[in-house]
C-alpha cells in the first residue's frame, strides 16, 4: 500500500498540473484562432481534474471542512514562511527578475489567503454563521479580496478592472 499512496500523491500532483497546463494552452489556442483545439484542451483539463480529484478522495486527503481548513492554513503558511522566501533569495541571487516578481506577488498572497482562512476556522469553530461576502481575485497578481475589489490591486498596482469574482 505505501507504494501505491505515493503513487496516488504523485499522480496528483501530475493531474493536477496537467489540468493547469491544458487551461494555458487552450488560451493559447484561442488567441492563435484554434478554437476546436481550445475546446479539446478544456475538455482534456476537464478530465485531468476528474482524475486528480479521484486520486486525492482515494488518498483520504479530502477530511472535514475544518480540518480541510487546516490543511490549507499549513500550505499557505509553509508557502510564504519558508518556500516563497529562499525562491526569492534564489532568483535574485540569478537574476531572474521575472521569477522575483512572481514569486513575491505569490507570497505576498499567500499571506493574505492563510488569514482569510484563519478567519473561517474562527467562524466555524465559534459556530457563528460566516459573514456573507464575495470574493474578488486579481486576474495580474492573484490578489483575494473580500466585499469588494479595491480601485488599484494593493499588491501589483492592476486597476479594479482586472479583478473578477469567482463563479
Ligand atoms: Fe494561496
Ligand atoms: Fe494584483
Amino acid at each position: 500500500m505505501a507504494k501505491t499512496e505515493e503513487n496516488l500523491k504523485a499522480a496528483f500532483a501530475g493531474e493536477s498540473q496537467a489540468n493547469r497546463r491544458y487551461l494555458a494552452f487552450a488560451k493559447k489556442a484561442e488567441e492563435e484562432g484554434y478554437a476546436q483545439v481550445a475546446k479539446l484542451f478544456k475538455a482534456a483539463a476537464e478530465a485531468e481534474t476528474i482524475h486528480a480529484l479521484n486520486h486525492l478522495r482515494i488518498i483520504g486527503q479530502i477530511k472535514s471542512t475544518l480540518e480541510n481548513l487546516e490543511t490549507a492554513i499549513s500550505g499557505e503558511n509553509f508557502e510564504f514562511k519558508e518556500m516563497y522566501p529562499s525562491y526569492i533569495t534564489a532568483a535574485k541571487q540569478e537574476g531572474n527578475k521575472q521569477a522575483v516578481w512572481s514569486f513575491n506577488v505569490a507570497n505576498e498572497v499567500e499571506q493574505i489567503h492563510a488569514k482569510l482562512f484563519a478567519k473561517a476556522i474562527d467562524a466555524l469553530k465559534s459556530r457563528k454563521p460566516m459573514e456573507q461576502v464575495d470574493y474578488y481575485v486579481c486576474s495580474v497578481c492573484g490578489n483575494t479580496v473580500e466585499g469588494s475589489p479595491p480601485d488599484v490591486c494593493p499588491i501589483c498596482g492592476a486597476p479594479k478592472t482586472k479583478f473578477f469574482k469567482p463563479a
